[in-house]
């Protein structure tokens, strides 16, 4: 029997309208453009704005577009999962409030909790379910609300991020387009590396954990920039050798957007000129599990049927990963 492949049919995107600066971030830190723009590449980044408003808005508007795109109507869709580390709530999953928001009354849903690695292992489990024939709509999901979890008195960390979401849905392809292979790891080592240390079990909110801004983003920016390179580069490497493909056969690399030095060395290392490199940087600044399917929708029109691309992503775990696809449409 001809393998069932499971295919992106649509993309949609969602980012919130406020652009947080660089220029606005100098009244705020002690940083400066100049120092921005050449250490990261990014100039501005999406800021979710206004009370009650979670990081399921913008995965909804991005569901939103991936049903119109794809003439769904929003009973069919069977299983949706969620990549964020910024979730509404600890619990119900994010996935709940969604489903709720569009009428997904006939889908399951699921969180996970995998960073700016999300997207790729979310893809990756959402084809198995294609694949296995069992389900012929699932949606993909990757966003976060990163301005909720920034210490706007860390120079290091708050001018990296911002807010947004991307969707994909997925559906059986019987033409041998869609998911082809994907290489997914993790490491331990970087388990401090990345760390959002208070709120979970192990420090409960307290007035200690309060006192020690233990509520936001924390990270060891040299040593992930380190791994970054050397992680994302090794199993992007990993998956053309296994697909006998050559920098010459890849029409585009979609990787996490964390920082444009790490994207550079990642192409270099591929042999793709940074032409092929998918980069949206400049203006949304690194949206964690937003990164991959906000390329996929800013480039969905320039795509063509057949083309081989590799999304690549590496993030807190340490948890990274390449996938590679076959474009479907
Ligand atoms: O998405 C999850 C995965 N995350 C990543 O992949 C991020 C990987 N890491 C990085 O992208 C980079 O390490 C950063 C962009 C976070 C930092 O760049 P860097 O070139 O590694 O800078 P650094 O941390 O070594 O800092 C260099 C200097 C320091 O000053 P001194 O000690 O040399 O005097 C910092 O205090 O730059 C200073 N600095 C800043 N200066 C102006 C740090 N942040 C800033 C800032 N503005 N915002």
């Amino acid at each position: 029997m001809k393998k069932i492949h499971a295919a992106i049919t649509a993309v949609g995107g969602y980012v919130p309208e406020y652009a947080l600066t660089n220029k606005e971030l100098e009244t705020m830190v002690d940083t400066n453009d100049e120092w921005i723009t050449t250490r990261t590449g990014i100039k501005e980044r999406r800021i979710l704005k206004g009370e009650n408003q979670g990081t399921s808005v913008m995965a909804t508007e991005a569901i939103r577009q991936v049903l119109e795109k794809s003439n769904t109507k929003a009973e069919e869709v069977e299983v949706l999962i969620v990549a964020t580390v910024t979730p509404d709530y600890l619990f119900p999953s994010t996935g709940n409030i969604i489903c709720e928001n569009l009428g997904l009354k006939n889908a399951f849903c699921f969180d996970i909790s995998v960073a700016c690695s999300g997207f790729v292992h979310g893809l990756h489990t959402a084809a198995q379910f294609i694949e296995a024939g069992n389900y012929k709509k699932v949606v993909v999901v990757g966003a976060d609300k990163m301005s909720s979890i920034m210490d706007y008195t860390d120079r290091s960390t708050c001018i990296l991020f911002g807010d947004g979401a991307g969707a994909v849905m997925l559906e059986p392809n019987h033409e041998g387009f869609g998911v082809q292979d994907a290489i997914l790891k993790q490491d331990p080592v970087g388990k401090d590396m990345i760390i959002l240390p208070g709120g979970g079990s192990v420090h409960p909110t307290s007035q200690e954990t309060l006192d020690n801004r233990m509520h936001y983003f924390k990270q060891d920016g040299k040593n992930v920039f380190r791994h970054a390179v050397r992680g994302m580069s090794s199993t992007t490497i990993d998956v053309m050798k296994r697909n006998n493909l050559i920098g010459d056969d890849i029409a585009y690399l979609v990787p996490h957007q964390a920082n444009l030095r790490i994207l550079a060395k990642t192409a270099e290392y591929m042999g793709i000129s940074e032409d092929k490199v998918t980069i949206n940087i400049q203006k949304y600044g690194n949206t964690t599990a937003g990164t991959v399917p906000l390329c996929l929708w800013e480039w969905e029109d320039k795509f063509k049927k057949g083309d081989n691309i590799i999304l690549a992503a590496f993030g807190a775990g340490f948890n990274y990963g390449s996938l590679y696809l076959t474009w479907a449409y």
